[in-house]
C-alpha cells in the first residue's frame, strides 16, 4: 500500500521539494500551504491539497480532523512550514511575536496531539521537523524565529523519544541559506550575498533540492534506526 506523506508548506521552496521527491518514491502525498492559491493547486496536480492557516489554531485542529475523518492519516509527517519575520530585539510587536509562535510552535504541538494517536496505530511512522540552523546559532535580527526553531526542535526532541516504540522515527534537519523564495529579496542584494556566502565554510548557498533529497531519505526504509538525530544541511554554517 502507497504510504501517504503530508507535507507542511509543499506550495514552493524546501517542502515542495521534498513532496516531489517523495511521490517520486511512490508516496501518495498531500499537500499544503496557507491558503488554496494557484500555486498550490499547480504544485499538487493531482494529488489532494489543503490551504490552512497554521496560525489560525482552530483551523489547524479543524485541519487533523479532517485528514482523520478521511482516512488520510500521514505515514510520513513533514512539519515544514513555517513563518519568519525580521525583527531586533527590541523592536518585535506582541503580535509578530505571537504569530511566529503560533504557526511555528503551536500548531506542530496541535498536530502532533491529533495525529500521533493515529500514526501510532500502524507502527511505522517517519516525522520530519524542518528547523533552521537559527535553532542553535544566532543571527542579528532573527531572535524571535530562532527561539520558535529552539523550541520547535525541543519538541522533536520529546516526540523522538515518544514514538520511538511505535516504531516511528523523528528527526530534525537544520538549512542553512537555501535560495528559496523565502530569502530572495535579502539575498537579491549581490554585496550582502557575497558577504554571506563567505561566511559559509563551502562558499555556497544551499537548494531546496538539497533539503528535499535528505527530508526524502530519513522518510525512507533506509533511515529506520535514525531517530532523535539533528542534521545541519548547511554547508558548514553551523560550525
Ligand atoms: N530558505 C532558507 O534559507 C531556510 C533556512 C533555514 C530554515 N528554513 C526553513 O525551511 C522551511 C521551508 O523554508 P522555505 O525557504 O522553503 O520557505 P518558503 O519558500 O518561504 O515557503 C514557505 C511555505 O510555508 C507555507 N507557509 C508559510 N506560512 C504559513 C502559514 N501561516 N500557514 C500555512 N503555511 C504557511 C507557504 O505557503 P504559501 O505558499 O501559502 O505562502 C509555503 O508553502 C521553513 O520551516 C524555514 O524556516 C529555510
Amino acid at each position: 500500500m502507497k504510504k501517504i506523506a503530508l507535507v507542511t508548506g509543499s506550495s514552493r521552496g524546501i517542502g515542495l521539494a521534498a513532496a516531489k521527491l517523495l511521490s517520486a518514491a511512490g508516496c501518495e502525498v498531500i499537500y499544503h500551504a496557507s491558503k488554496e492559491s494557484e500555486k498550490l493547486r499547480n504544485a499538487a496536480g493531482t494529488s489532494p491539497f489543503y490551504g490552512v492557516d497554521l496560525n489560525d489554531a482552530s483551523a489547524v485542529a479543524a485541519f487533523a480532523e479532517k485528514l482523520i475523518s478521511n482516512g488520510q492519516i500521514p505515514d510520513i509527517l513533514v512539519f515544514n512550514a513555517s513563518y519568519q519575520s525580521y525583527t531586533g530585539i527590541g523592536n518585535f510587536s506582541t503580535d509578530e511575536y505571537r504569530k511566529m509562535f503560533d504557526t511555528n510552535v503551536q500548531s506542530t504541538g496541535i498536530l502532533l496531539n491529533m495525529l500521533l494517536p493515529e500514526m501510532q496505530k500502524k507502527h511505522w511512522g517517519r516525522i520530519i521537523f524542518v528547523s533552521s540552523i537559527n535553532g542553535i546559532k544566532p543571527a542579528s535580527r532573527l531572535a524571535v524565529y530562532g527561539a520558535t526553531k529552539a523550541a520547535f526542535q525541543n519538541l522533536a526532541r520529546t516526540t523522538a523519544v515518544e514514538c520511538a516504540p511505535f516504531n516511528i522515527t523523528v528527526n530534525t534537519i537544520l538549512p542553512g541559506v537555501i535560495e528559496t523564495d523565502r530569502n530572495a529579496a535579502v539575498l537579491s542584494d549581490e554585496n550582502f550575498a557575497a558577504q554571506l556566502k563567505e561566511k559559509v565554510p563551502m562558499h555556497r548557498f544551499g537548494s531546496a533540492g538539497e533539503c528535499g533529497e535528505l527530508i526524502a531519505f530519513l522518510a525512507s526504509d533506509k533511515a529506520g534506526y535514525i531517530t532523535g538525530a539533528e542534521i545541519p544541511i548547511a554547508g558548514g554554517l553551523q560550525l
